[in-house]
């Protein structure tokens, strides 16, 4: 239920906490500010650790070349990861352009 999801909330909310939920269906599909992307790449942390830097066995994204990053991502999404399990379906819930600033999002943030 959006119906009472202005953009002042929307801001507000994405500033504070990760939003997988909203993170498909508010999203912009072109030009993708920085912001919308941490909501996006926000739900990847709760697998794939905080900004991408795992400590269990699922895969560290951070730091990782884009263009692997995003090989990766259309493989999965377009269901040709051989070693694919949850990515598959996950990959799905994002646009070609969600992928490419998600992709870019983690071969860059380093700290
Ligand atoms: C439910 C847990 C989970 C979530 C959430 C998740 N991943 Fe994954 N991810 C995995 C697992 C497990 C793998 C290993 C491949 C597989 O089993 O599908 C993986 C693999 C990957 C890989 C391949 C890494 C490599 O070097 O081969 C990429 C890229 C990736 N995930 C990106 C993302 C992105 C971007 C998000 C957020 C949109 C995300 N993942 C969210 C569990 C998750």
């Amino acid at each position: 239920m959006l119906t009472s999801a202005r953009p002042v909330l929307w801001l507000a909310l994405a500033m504070t906490a990760p939003l997988p939920a909203l993170a498909s269906s508010a999203t912009p599909t072109s030009t993708l500010r920085a912001q919308d992307v941490a909501v996006l790449a926000a739900s990847c942390a709760n697998c794939h650790g905080p900004d991408g830097r795992s400590t269990g066995g699922i895969p560290t994204l951070r730091g990782l070349p884009e263009a692997h990053l995003l090989q990766r991502l259309q493989a999965f999404k377009a269901g040709t990861a051989k070693d694919a399990t949850v990515m598959t379906r996950l990959a799905k819930g994002y646009d070609d352009e969600q992928l490419k600033a998600l992709a870019q999002w983690f071969s860059k943030k380093g700290r």
